[in-house]
């Protein structure tokens, strides 16, 4: 769970545009390491290569092997639709359960709709 709340954090972070911008991953994968240097992630080395791996990887579009990887670009697959005229594209997901139909008409209602997960958390 560190793995994949992390990413959904770090991956885009070093975005330079929203555009084509190849790169971020990559460029996401030295931050983690970076914050893994100064102490700031909350996982074990393992961890810290599975999310430097999920960053660097991400915009690739293969599915992963790893579980934990798979979970980190199925999640941000299925936030995809938030970009206007993108759908989930189904094949690119790797996990059973994000490929459920309901879960991917759920998950395309709340990326359009820009919820942000938190503010139901802490503000229901
Ligand atoms: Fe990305």
């Amino acid at each position: 769970m560190d793995v994949v709340s992390s990413f959904a954090v770090l991956h885009d972070s070093c975005r330079r545009n929203d555009l084509a911008d190849p790169r971020h991953g990559a460029r996401a994968a030295v931050l983690v390491r970076d914050l893994s240097r100064q102490g700031l992630l909350p996982m074990d080395e393992d961890g810290v290569i599975l999310l430097e791996k999920a960053c660097r990887t991400h915009t690739g579009g293969r599915i992963p092997e790893v579980p934990t990887v798979m979970a980190c670009w199925d999640s941000d697959r299925l936030d995809l639709p938030r970009i206007a005229g993108v759908e989930v594209r189904v094949e690119w997901l790797g996990t059973a359960f994000a490929k459920e139909s309901a879960f991917v008409e759920a998950a395309t209602h709340r990326a359009r709709a820009k919820v942000f997960p938190y503010r139901q958390i802490f503000n229901p």
